[in-house]
């Protein structure tokens, strides 16, 4: 299923290797690196800060993107941007001023997407879906890694598909948390077409290489076309 992407989570990896990992997700195909930016109190976990994207900079021409779930992203997004990221993810919640971050992350010429939480509407998304490049659906609640898919984010995934097409539809629609060979069917019938993966990944014996083609194996009879085929025809009707 090539026109699905993956993006695997480096929260998930062996940081003592994280070069070496990364370089594995590299070979098996990866589109773009995710990187989870914890505080503390956005969420209740601290992870990285921009020196890992500064020493992955130098390891991977991949797409570094930065999925930031701390309280004050517009304070940190020139120190990440400087170390090389390539997007940024923030989220809507807690942010009165989400339109103003989403300028200022194109102000600094990097993609912008805007992350939703398992228990916020897809409404929130209206007004600000037209100025991003992606949007993330949040299948876990934000923090840990390894969580246990929420299935009641699946109709939403539906809604957010169908707002994107309807208002901008190069946006990508992006899900994180507890993605694996299981659930990854059931969010691309949903309508997503990036898929963030941790502990699917890098937390498989087999390997990196070998989780990746399994992610994608069990992709292989998933089509996606129900929502685009669904838009199809209700713009026929309408033209
Ligand atoms: C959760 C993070 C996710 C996390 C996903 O707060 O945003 O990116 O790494 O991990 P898995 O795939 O293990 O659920
Ligand atoms: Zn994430």
């Amino acid at each position: 299923m090539s026109m699905v992407k993956l993006a695997p989570s480096i929260l998930a990896a062996d940081f003592a290797r994280l070069g070496q990992q990364v370089a594995e997700a590299a070979q098996g195909g990866a589109d773009r690196i995710h990187v989870d930016v914890m505080d503390g109190h956005f969420v209740p976990n601290l992870s990285m800060g921009a020196v890992v994207v500064e020493s992955l900079r130098r390891v991977t021409h991949l797409p570094l993107e930065i999925h930031l779930m701390i309280s004050a992203p517009d304070f940190f997004l020139e120190e990440f941007a400087a170390a090389g990221s390539d997007s940024f993810l923030v989220h809507c919640e807690g942010n009165n001023n989400l339109h103003r971050t989403v300028q200022r992350i194109r102000t600094l010429g990097r993609r912008a997407g805007v992350a939703i939480n398992p228990a916020t509407s897809a409404a929130v998304l209206e007004e600000i879906v037209q100025d991003v490049d992606q949007v993330l659906v949040m299948t876990v609640n934000p923090g840990f890694g390894h969580q246990q898919f929420v299935r009641a984010t699946l109709p939403k995934i539906g809604r957010v598909r169908e707002l994107v097409e309807r208002r901008h539809p190069e946006c990508e629609v992006e899900v994180d948390g507890g993605i694996d060979a299981t659930t990854a069917p059931l969010v691309v019938r949903a309508g997503a077409t990036v898929l963030v993966a941790g502990s699917a990944i890098f937390g498989d014996g087999r390997g990196v290489r070998a989780a990746m083609d399994a992610l994608r194996t069990a992709l292989n009879d998933t089509k996606p076309a129900e929502w685009s085929a669904l838009q199809r025809s209700q713009r026929c009707s309408s033209e």
